[in-house]
């Protein structure tokens, strides 16, 4: 199968605009998607945004986020309908006063009908850590300003995966922007664009306002893959415009990449990208695995869309291929905490590993709830495994604090009638100074990973 749909009535062809030749074979797309739909009850989701008309100069920044970009450093991506605008961000600590200038690159890519603006990505830094600074891109434009995450614990991240653009989305960002947080992760499915370009044009609007303030460091899902045979290869919107450190992190695809931050090593892996034993991913995630070192990343976490424990009779089975090639490679590194997206709802396990509860595996949390068109997944799998610490489904997000090197507080939020409700938390010790790792050398010398 070279699409993985998460349902069947994904597109509501009343809000599509007119004239949009996509929208033949988005057709075709959805009856093919329609055959193999899973088969949950998806109670009310909201309506898709509606975006206004903004007429601006063609040279006006759209769209800014930023992400992380190796260290002390900030990639700033931003979107000009004008194609002679340079990719130039100036920036400093004081409002109006831009000491630093950095030039970066750009690209542009076309869909069918579609052409892209031009696509700017500029690495800005050395950046001071845990200060704000003010930015302007293309020489023009609005002031933003964007705060770089601490050197040092404690630090937090803001989770949301499956967001879409609809009054949910908007009811979850909106929380997130009332959060204190450092990074923003997103285990896949942004945009929900499904080929309409257009619509990661809006999105990219949608978000703005919290991209361009704290690093947005994301993973692709099945939405992102709009693949077309013989004629598209998949993720090349979402590739051209969420460019994350990949280059960086000596991976040579954006669909997986690692980075640091404060005390903790991140990886991000590609549901949707070759992950057998002879591919490059699993090469990359060997090698990337081997170069964690805990005393300074005490904290290792790792994250990807289709989730490997999943109780939610949504996309059951889904991960288990990945997870038998994979998992074994996480358990010998010791990988405290794996955040997943896919299935429309929230679920947490306790520390896990082969399929049953362990305390030396990771714990893994479910967290696709973000709020996109399709609706809630909410039939289950009873009597509810071993494994499964809390599951809902309900929309939400959730935070997670790093407190030290060995505590971590993990909450999540439901969106209740527009309100963030607290749902669920937990304390989080991580590994590194539990035996675990003592106990998994012969493992890591079995996968060649040590010596
Ligand atoms: C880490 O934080 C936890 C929770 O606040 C605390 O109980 C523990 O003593 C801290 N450990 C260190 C080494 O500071």
């Amino acid at each position: 199968m070279t699409f993985l749909p998460c349902s069947s009535g994904v597109f509501r062809r009343t809000n599509l605009p007119p004239m949009e030749i996509q929208l033949v074979l988005t057709v075709i797309f959805v009856v093919v998607s329609a055959t193999v739909a899973a088969d949950y009850v998806r109670p009310l989701p909201r309506k898709a945004l509606q975006f206004p008309w903004d007429l601006k100069p063609a040279s006006y920044p759209q769209q800014v986020h930023i992400s992380l970009a190796g260290d002390k450093h900030m990639r700033v991506t931003w979107i000009t309908d004008d194609d002679s605008s340079p990719s130039i961000v100036e920036y400093g600590t004081i409002p109006g006063r831009y000491d630093n200038l950095a030039e970066g690159e750009s690209n542009s890519y076309s869909y069918l009908l579609y052409s892209s603006g031009k696509i700017h990505h500029t690495v800005i830094g050395p950046l001071e850590d845990n200060t704000v600074y003010f930015y302007r891109c293309g020489g023009e434009g609005p002031e933003f300003q964007l705060k770089t995450p601490p050197a040092q614990l404690p630090i937090t991240f803001a989770v949301a995966g499956d967001l879409g653009q609809t009054g949910w989305t908007k009811s979850t960002l909106d929380h997130i922007g009332q959060c204190k947080y450092d990074v923003h992760l997103l285990p896949g499915d942004l945009s929900y664009a499904d080929y309409i370009q257009h619509r990661w044009d809006t999105f990219g609007k949608l978000v703005e306002p919290l991209a361009s303030t704290r690093p947005w460091m994301v993973t692709q899902g099945n939405h992102e893959k709009e693949s077309i045979p013989l004629i598209k290869d998949g993720f090349e919107s979402y590739n051209a415009r969420w460019k994350m450190p990949f280059e960086e992190s000596g991976s040579s695809s954006n669909l997986y990449y690692s980075f640091e931050v404060a005390g903790a090593h991140f990886i991000m892996l590609g549901s949707y990208a070759d992950y057998d034993k002879y591919s490059d991913q699993y090469r990359w995630l060997k090698m990337d695995l081997s170069k964690v070192d805990r005393k300074r990343t005490p904290w290792l976490i790792v994250l990807f869309h289709v989730p490997w424990y999943n109780s939610n009779k949504a996309h059951q089975g889904e991960g288990s291929d990945m997870m038998e090639v994979m998992e074994p490679l996480l358990y010998a590194a010791n990988v405290d905490l794996v955040l997943a997206g896919h299935v429309h709802a929230y679920e947490r396990s306790k520390r896990v590993h082969n399929g049953r509860s362990d305390p030396c595996g990771a714990v893994h949390i479910t967290i696709g709830d973000g709020g996109n068109r399709e609706g809630l997944a909410s039939r289950y799998i009873n009597p509810q495994p071993e494994w499964s610490a809390f599951r809902e489904a309900s929309f939400g997000h959730g935070e997670l604090k790093i407190v030290n090197s060995t505590h971590a507080f993990w909450s999540w939020h439901r969106n209740d009638d527009d309100e963030p409700v607290k749902s669920d938390d937990i304390w989080i010790t991580s590994l590194v100074n539990s035996g675990c790792v003592e106990q998994k050398r012969h493992e890591l010398r079995n996968l060649h990973m040590i010596p």
